[in-house]
């Protein structure tokens, strides 16, 4: 069941062949305790993995990396929603699909987000103006140390704004096990995220009509017209986290660059990141089989399959040169390993 030294480079979107020092894919839950009694002997290092459309592999990996591939997901009618209860395992986009294709609303937005449904959690995804925790109920996570089940409910997982509890003080300590989420019974299309709107506009569409369906479909055109599928071109979504600044310095920006992209996020605000590496000039640099997308600044790219070191050095170049122009810190998105 444990293999060792397995080539990672078909685990993650990025397409970084690196190597991992012992490698499982786990099916079942005694399979996952049975693969970390094996790490706790020697005392590894865990990897664990989804659809790897998150990571970025710097060199190869000391420890066991641990496929999660639970399956199974169940639709259950409940008197003021449905509830939708799935292993970790299960694939996020097709998990959205099925549920808009039974008329049930509140994932749409979320369409076409790469990857399994136990990763979603950890970095409360969002898209279009939704996260996970909008419709998060709870999650039961296998404990690292001691392979026992937990349950966390969502105040208990601490999400915000790409974070959550299992980037903080639970990192590296959970496997996710099963997700649970809550879906409303009245559906309220949610399309006030610019891209939307427009896209409604443009079709003529009014918002009172529109199906989860419909809205799924304009989000999934949106996406592909300007994010690299990564079965095409390699790549790990945002690569930088949309910086948070405060008021002050967010109106300095602002004066100086009037075409500045932000949205209010509190007290404090957001910016494009994007915006800020496209204004910088980086937008479709390439640099040795590595490089950032022509259509989407935020989005670093490696078409030449290169290692983990050279995007990085780039990633590295290009937060040096947006400190410079604009005093702003860029915060990778993605975890690196090892
Ligand atoms: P992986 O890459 O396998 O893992 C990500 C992290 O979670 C790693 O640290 C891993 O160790 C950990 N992990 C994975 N599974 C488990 C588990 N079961 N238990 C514990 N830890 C686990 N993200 C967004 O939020 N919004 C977007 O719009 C979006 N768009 C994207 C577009 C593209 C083209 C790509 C390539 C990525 C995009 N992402 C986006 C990022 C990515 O899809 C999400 O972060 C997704 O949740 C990752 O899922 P995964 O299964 O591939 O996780
Ligand atoms: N922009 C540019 N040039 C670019 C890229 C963007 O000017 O090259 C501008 C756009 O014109 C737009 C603004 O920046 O006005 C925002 O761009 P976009 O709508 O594409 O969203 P984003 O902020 O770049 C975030 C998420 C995405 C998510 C989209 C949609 C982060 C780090 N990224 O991107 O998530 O899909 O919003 O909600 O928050 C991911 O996490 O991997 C990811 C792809």
């Amino acid at each position: 069941m444990i293999q060792s030294d397995v080539d990672l480079q078909p685990f993650n979107t990025m397409t970084i062949a690196a190597r991992a020092k012992y490698f499982c894919a786990a099916t079942s839950h005694d399979e996952m305790r049975e693969a970390l009694a094996f790490a706790r002997k020697q005392q590894l290092p865990i990897l664990p993995l989804g659809g790897g459309s998150n990571i970025v592999l710097t060199g190869d990996f000391p420890g066991l990396a641990l496929h999660i591939g639970l399956l199974g997901h169940e639709f259950e009618p409940l008197d003021d929603g449905v509830r939708l209860r799935a292993s970790a395992g299960e694939n996020w986009h097709q998990l959205v699909m099925h549920s808009v294709a039974l008329g049930y609303g509140g994932l749409e937005n979320l369409a076409l987000i790469p990857g399994n449904i136990g990763a979603a959690p950890i970095q409360n995804i969002g898209a279009y103006g939704v996260e996970l925790k909008d419709t998060f109920e709870q999650l039961t996570a296998m404990e690292i140390a001691t392979g026992n089940l937990v349950t966390f409910t969502a105040e208990a997982c601490q999400f915000g704004y790409r974070d959550s509890l299992f980037k903080g003080d639970a990192k590296d300590r959970f496997l996710i096990c099963e997700v649970v989420l809550k879906l409303p019974a009245r559906w309220q299309p949610q399309v006030s995220y610019p891209a939307l709107q427009q896209y409604f506009a443009e079709h003529q569409q009014g918002e009172q009509d529109l199906t989860p369906e419909q809205v799924a479909g304009a989000v999934i055109a949106i996406r592909n017209s300007k994010l690299p599928n990564p079965v095409e071109i390699p790549n790990a979504g945002s690569f930088f986290k949309n910086p948070v600044v405060g008021a002050s310095q967010y109106a300095e920006l602002k004066q100086k660059h009037p075409d500045l992209v932000a949205f209010a996020a509190g007290n404090d605000w957001k910016l494009a990141a994007g915006w800020l590496i496209d204004q910088a000039g980086w937008r479709g640099f390439a640099r040795d089989g590595v490089g950032v997308h022509d259509r989407q600044a935020l989005v670093l790219v490696n078409p030449g399959h290169r290692c983990g070191s050279q995007v990085v050095d780039l990633a590295q170049d290009i937060a040096r040169d947006i400190q410079q122009k604009f005093g702003v810190v860029l915060e990778p998105e993605p975890r690196f390993y090892p």
